[in-house]
């Protein structure tokens, strides 16, 4: 009788372990209860879409060369899948003589050989059909390289592409020769270029490797429209506009005059991008239109081909008001992703939780009704975001923007905690810094952000085995790479890992709506809810004090516990402890992802949720039960 008793006990205890495995992650706790207004609005890939910003010079070298490439990409995608990223965005991989890395191309439609060949590229894509992650290419339509066929041709006069840039013939003062207009370039010295063979000035809002095309040619228009269409058929899924307020400058006018820039009064320094106020030459009316028209080419390849949507992420710093423009209007569809910048132009190292919370709010209030978010912490352009907000605050900016409404994206070694790593004049290479001298390069150079991806601590960080990278490794290698992060649990890594699984199981986090506010001067909140669903609070304790502060006081219809859901290693707390919402403590720096708590027999491991179902109640229940028997 014994016996059989245990054996059915046992024989519990091992449905019991079933059901534990079973256990559904983040159930709807009203599973019955179906709302078909939510289920008709279906979100898109990309609404909720985890991107990665690849600088493929920096990521993998596979060759030896002490460059990146593509098939060191290809290898090493399956990376990306274990971080739980939907697309990475590649910045230029074209023919390109690198006098800008890339972003100054030969070959609008061509690889650059540095990187590899077209079949690497082919491979490249099959790479990712499988593991089901996106490849959006970098679009760079302001110019082309100086050594781009269009522009020789263009040079030498040839009818077809005489027009193709923007030239002028200067003006003559007092028999002398002068630039057509004292505009600027970007990276310094006048943005005009005589050219000996034309006979003619060209314009380059870039480095003088860098000729503007001229988008008032409607033949320059169908060119890039053509590019677009061109790797469209390949396959990818979008492209990332490069530096769209650029694209148009003024019209000359009826004399054929350009009109100088009036000068910004606190830059005493004239060859400087800041001595001028960009009026003639930056956010120019028709650029807005000209990105509807990109959609457009998007949206006709959708209508014949089919498939998921393809995207365009434009890039602008402009002013709140004109990135939203390039969301679309009424009648025109535009950039399904304006990047979001603001929380790299508008937090300081000394940002308060009130200022957070307003440059977060800034973008939800001013985006048109029915649009999509997205969270920008960092590109190849930008101090690495540990650098500039904080290397202790790191898991805590990459907690906000993965628990904010929308896409978000983060640049190659911001999920690791890469820092920059400061670059000697001598090994400075980025065409802003080398075009400055070595007393002032350090403000104007983005090479310390662009260094080596840190994949281990074997040579080179295991990025490549040449016996000199293209820029130095930082020193830091041996303490932030991939491979030592993967056996810490809660390591940069790791957290952000975690960080995407749990909005991938979350319905709150991927459609729910959005509460944010400074808690304290220390502590900013940001409450996800959906009806019928779990509710969300993440808090992030921006300061050095310990903080306590009332959930309640602050978001409505919060239950009295809330079970913490994710933690970061400054966090006392752990996975899977109840809290009470009036009073939540944090550690200096701490970051907390909380969520109100269901019915359900729940429990956690390492980031996720799952719940015990009703029959594992009842099998414990029945086990207690069989236990008091055989006593
Ligand atoms: C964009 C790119 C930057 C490049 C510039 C010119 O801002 O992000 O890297 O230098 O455009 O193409």
């Amino acid at each position: 009788m014994m016996i059989k008793h245990r054996s059915v006990a046992v024989a519990l205890v091992l449905l019991q372990l079933l059901a534990v495995v079973q256990g559904q992650p983040f159930p709807n706790y009203h599973a019955n209860f179906v709302d078909l207004e939510e289920q008709a609005a279906e979100l898109k890939w990309w609404q909720t879409g985890a991107f990665y910003q690849i600088y493929p010079r920096s990521f993998k070298d596979s060759n030896g060369d002490g460059v990146g490439d593509l098939n060191g990409i290809s290898e090493r995608l399956s990376y990306l899948k274990e971080l739980g990223i939907t697309a990475t965005w590649l910045s230029p991989i074209f023919t390109s003589p690198m006098a800008d890395f890339g972003y100054d191309i030969a070959n609008f439609t061509e690889i650059a050989s540095i990187f590899g060949t077209m079949a690497d590229f082919e491979n490249l894509m099959k790479v990712a059909k499988q593991l089901n992650i996106k490849i959006i290419l970098d679009f760079v339509p302001n110019h082309s390289s100086d050594e781009c066929e269009w522009f020789k041709r263009s040079a030498a006069g040839d009818p077809e592409f005489k027009d193709f840039y923007v030239w002028h013939p200067g003006r003559m003062v007092n028999d002398t020769r002068h630039p057509p207009s004292n505009w600027i370039s970007v990276f310094r010295g006048s943005a005009w270029q005589w050219h000996e063979g034309r006979q003619e000035y060209y314009l380059h809002q870039f480095v003088k490797k860098q000729p503007d095309l001229n988008y008032r040619n409607p033949k320059v228009r169908e060119a890039m429209n053509n590019v677009l269409r061109f790797w469209l058929a390949k396959g990818v899924s979008g492209f990332r506009i490069d530096a769209v307020p650029h694209v148009f400058e003024m019209a000359p006018d009826s004399q054929n005059q350009y009109r100088d820039e009036p000068r910004n009064d606190w830059d005493n320094d004239p060859e400087d991008y800041g001595y001028l106020q960009h009026i003639y030459t930056v956010d120019q009316p028709e650029t807005i239109d000209l990105v509807y028209s990109w959609r457009a080419v998007l949206d006709e390849f959708q209508r014949k081909n089919g498939g998921e949507e393809r995207i365009l992420m434009a890039e602008t710093y402009s002013p709140i008001d004109i990135v939203m423009q390039y969301y679309g209007n009424a009648t025109a569809e535009g950039a399904q992703l304006p990047f979001n910048f603001l929380l790299i132009s508008e937090l300081t190292n000394s940002s308060n939780a009130g200022e957070y919370a307003s440059t977060v709010k800034k973008w939800l209030q001013h985006m048109p009704k029915g649009r999509t978010a997205n969270w920008v912490l960092g590109n190849h352009d930008k101090p690495r975001v540990g650098s500039r907000l904080g290397s202790d605050r790191i898991d805590m900016l990459n907690i906000l923007i993965a628990t904010l409404p929308g896409a978000s994206v983060t640049y190659q070694g911001e999920e690791l905690g890469m820092t920059d790593v400061w670059i000697s004049w001598k090994d400075t290479v980025d065409p802003s810094a080398c075009n400055t001298n070595p007393s002032i390069y350090e403000q104007f150079s983005r090479d310390p952000e662009r260094t080596p991806f840190q994949w281990s601590d074997a040579t080179d960080a295991g990025f490549s085995n040449a016996s000199k990278t293209w820029l130095p490794i930082g020193e830091d290698y041996r303490q932030i790479n991939v491979n030592l992060e993967e056996t810490q649990p809660l390591s940069h890594l790791n957290v952000y890992k975690q960080l995407w699984k749990l909005r991938k199981q979350a319905k709150t986090m991927q459609r729910g709506d959005t509460d944010v506010k400074a808690l304290s001067g220390a502590v900013l909140g940001v409450k996800r809810y959906l009806k019928n669903d779990v509710t969300f609070v993440t808090v992030l304790n921006i300061y050095d004090g310990v903080e306590t502060v009332n959930l309640q006081q602050s978001f409505s219809d919060l239950p009295a516990q809330l079970q913490v859901v994710l933690v970061t290693e400054r966090s006392k707390v752990k996975v899977g402890d109840l809290i009470n919402s009036t009073s939540v403590q944090l550690q200096p720096k701490d970051s907390l992802v909380l969520q109100s708590t269901s019915s359900y027999f729940a429990y956690a491991t390492n980031g996720e949720i799952r719940h015990l179902p009703v029959l594992g109640i009842y099998l414990w229940l029945a086990q207690v039960a069989l236990y008091l028997t055989t006593r």
